[in-house]
């Protein structure tokens, strides 16, 4: 690998500077050197150049909350194939969450998986650590050693803290170590086995259905109880006006409060559940590729969330990459798992939003970048930024590239999309970690100055 990278004539946008002006942008040893006009870079020797006419620079993406099933769950991801699903998908940072086997409840498992991704991991890889041993919300995890093992929050992701005298206790921790709860809002003994959104797709499909009010109650005790205890706590995959709402709320009474909503809760309704829309066999009455917790909602619900991103009431999108076997889905909805394999089609998708006047190309980026890095703060050094001596993670893509989704050619071992034969206009062409291309498109030019 050449010692300098220069990625020629693109449109740099960087939201935390301010940032949205054609240039040339130099890395050296791994780090952001120089940004200046295209062809005004000062001489260097041992230079790689990308061609970047018409395309994008953006600091890398970084992901909140995905789930890389490793340790235990080997057959679903691995760090290995997810990293590598995350680099095409445009991100150089990954938060994953800890429902693994063993859970991230103590040093041992923590270190496990940095270790694991410093091994296997294309990029960065920070692991999110749980509240309660065992995910079981009864008895606080070892918050002091998982903060000493490098966490850079605390969340049960998936088996919400139902006892709010434990998720109190839990707060106060996490704020004195200065790190916030990553809080899944859901009341279980209210879903009570539901398995899509409660409405009118639910009543015609005979399929237990999961009321708004499931998210909200919990939202809005976690809001009650972090204005009471000061801690910081991240609102994980917002899925309802109602909740939108709530945050909105908090955060003018000034509650310390930030959330993160999912590429497909703002591109997808319930109506998606019904049947397979890509797919051949419409004998079927519903696609489980579709069934994701929280649960897709209504027009109104998505039209809400994405008002609260442009407004900045949502301060960043997570992918909640949570890829399973075809096993795991290929079954009765009621049965099939939960999730949606999600790195490789969140550009894609968000971009339809862009180009649909919903979103603006900026404020998407901004919340891919800066407004994640907002939230994971700067325990591993600043991210989200192209700031000069920052190290060099960077993104490419060509905001007109098209292409059709087909599952069986993800990197991801999960190919559960509902996505399947959408065709996007938007495409991660490279991925840069720390100066090094982890990720290439065919259509991308590179030379070597001679
Ligand atoms: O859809 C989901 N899948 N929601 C969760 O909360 C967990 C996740 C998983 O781990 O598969």
């Amino acid at each position: 690998m050449a010692k300098n990278l220069l990625i020629s004539g693109g449109r740099i946008i960087d939201p935390g500077q301010g940032w949205d002006k054609v240039g040339d942008l130099l890395i050296s040893d791994g780090e952001i050197a120089w940004f200046g006009d295209k062809g005004k870079v000062p001489s260097q020797s041992d230079l790689v150049i990308v061609e970047a006419d018409g395309l994008v620079v953006c600091p890398g993406f970084i992901d909140l909350h995905c789930h890389l099933r490793e340790p235990g769950f080997e057959d679903k991801e691995t760090i290995g194939s997810g990293t590598r699903a995350a680099a095409r998908g445009g991100f150089t940072t990954v938060c994953c969450m800890p429902n693994t086997s063993p859970p991230l409840d103590t040093r041992a498992s923590v270190d496990y998986v940095r270790k694991a991704s410093e091994m296997d991991g294309v990029v960065r890889v920070l692991p999110i650590g749980c509240i309660t041993k065992g995910r079981r919300g009864k008895e606080l995890a070892e918050m002091n050693d998982l903060a000493e093992a490098g966490v850079i929050g605390f969340s049960d992701d998936g088996e919400p803290v139902s006892s709010s005298r434990v998720m109190s206790l839990a707060m106060e921790y996490s704020r004195d170590l200065g790190l916030p709860i990553i809080d899944h809002c859901e009341d279980k003994e209210l879903s009570n086995g539901g398995l899509m959104n409660e409405g009118w797709v639910s009543a015609r499909l005979g399929l237990k259905g999961i009321p708004a009010a499931v998210e909200e109650t919990v939202v809005a005790r976690d809001l009650a109880l972090a204005e009471l205890t000061g801690a910081r706590v991240h609102i994980c995959h917002v899925s309802t006006a109602g909740s939108v709402e709530l945050l909105r709320r908090a955060r003018d009474k000034g509650v310390p409060v930030t959330a993160e909503v999912t590429p497909h809760h703002l591109t997808l309704t319930e109506e998606r559940v019904m049947w397979p829309q890509h797919g051949e066999d419409k004998r079927l009455a519903y696609d489980t590729n579709a069934k994701v917790n929280p649960p897709l909602r209504s027009g109104e619900d998505v039209a809400a969330l994405i008002r609260g991103l442009n407004e900045g009431v949502i301060d960043a999108i997570a992918t909640d990459h949570a890829p399973h076997t075809m096993a795991d889905k290929m079954c009765e909805f009621g049965l099939a798992a939960f999730g949606i394999s999600g790195f490789e089609t969140t550009f894609g998708c968000l971009m339809s939003l862009v180009h649909e006047d919903k979103l603006s190309l900026n404020t998407l980026v901004a919340r891919l970048t800066a407004g994640s890095a907002g939230i994971v703060g700067n325990k591993y050094g600043e991210l989200g930024t192209l700031k000069a001596g920052c190290r060099a993670d960077v993104t490419l893509f060509d905001p007109g590239g098209e292409w059709v989704v087909s599952s069986q050619g993800f990197i991801s071992k999960g190919k559960n999309t509902p996505f399947e034969g959408c065709q996007f206009k938007g495409k991660v062409v490279a991925t840069i970690v720390a100066g090094q291309v982890v990720h290439q498109d065919e259509s991308v030019k590179v030379r070597k100055k001679r």
